[in-house]
């Protein structure tokens, strides 16, 4: 069945037959990835803008549509494309779309995506809009939370961190909106709560969450997501001084813990290197999950599947 979007650029379009058949078709990718690739792309050109720092989203990208057999053109640094000149996002996509079959973006600006959508003549990913939305980084934790898990139904989810300006928490809480008898547990200082935008998400759809300044409420839950807190989006830099260090999850605070632990990565001290090597830290798995899902996204934007 085919997607209900031709552009995605927020986890609020999706349906749940879309995360059930994204879900599905990433579990196929992983069987193509062991293969070492197919064809299915072959003559698709990506075009990879990243006009904000990124490893994880551009690199997967990137690797899924090699992987799949087509090429990629990339722009990185707005001081080295003709945004920097003044061009505005709308004309960028008007010239890139008639270049590329597909189009991915990050840009610093809250609702670029959806101004780039609004005219792209082919298919657009948005890959982050500053504080706005990172809808694949959402698929690929659901998709990694089904694979720690075995489900999505019924699990107590905890988010800790800065959860007012980390974007990928608000996605994946949107997300997981599709599915059953979730509960939610949000951890923050007082500074960095979840927005408003997503309580009253939660309460329009009577999904049960607290909300708490404590990280031992996490250790009780079936997943723990931690995320950094996000410096690049702070006026006031001593401010993010204060509060940058609130949280650290050691190892010897998991001993005999069930919980998965998730993050988005880059983490910056929030997740102490001791954890990597428990058996529920999967942070990293979590990060190589992108590809597969990535390629799932390509193949059917561009309808090869
Ligand atoms: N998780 C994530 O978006 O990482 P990058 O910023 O490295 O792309």
């Amino acid at each position: 069945m085919p997607l209900s979007f031709k552009h995605l650029t927020s986890t609020k379009q999706l349906l749940r037959r879309d995360t059930d058949a994204i879900l599905q078709t990433a579990a196929e990718m992983e069987k193509v990835l062991l293969k070492g690739g197919n064809d299915l792309l072959a003559g698709k050109i990506l075009a990879s803008l990243f006009y904000e720092p990124s490893t994880r989203t551009r690199l997967s990208f990137e690797t899924a549509m090699r992987r799949l057999g087509g090429e990629v053109i990339s722009a990185e640094g707005i001081q080295f494309s003709s945004l920097y000149k003044g061009e505005t996002v709308e004309d960028t996509m008007k010239v890139v779309g008639s270049y590329a079959d597909i189009i991915t973006m990050r840009h610093p600006e809250q609702g670029s995506a959806d101004r780039a959508a609004s005219v792209c003549p082919v298919p657009f990913i948005n890959a982050g809009d500053g504080p706005g939305q990172h809808p694949t980084q959402a698929l690929l934790d659901l998709f990694t939370i089904h694979k720690e898990r075995g489900t999505i139904d019924g699990l107590k989810i905890a988010m800790a961190g800065d959860l007012r300006y980390g974007r990928t928490v608000h996605s994946l809480t949107f997300l997981l909106g599709l599915y059953k008898n979730l509960r939610f547990t949000f951890i923050s200082p007082k500074e960095l709560t979840m927005p408003d935008k997503v309580t009253t998400f939660l309460k329009e759809h009577d999904i049960p969450y607290e909300e708490t300044h404590a990280l031992s409420a996490g250790l009780v839950s079936d997943v723990l997501y931690m995320t950094r807190v996000q410096e690049e989006r702070f006026a006031d830099h001593s401010e993010y001084e204060r509060l940058k260090d609130m949280y650290r999850l050691d190892a010897k605070m998991l001993k005999g813990k069930e919980v998965t632990v998730m993050h988005p990565l880059p983490r910056v001290g929030e997740i102490a290197t001791d954890v990597d090597a428990l058996k529920t830290a999967a942070y990293f798995r979590q990060a190589k999950n992108g590809v597969p899902v990535r390629m799932a996204l390509l193949a059917m934007l561009l309808q090869a599947i």
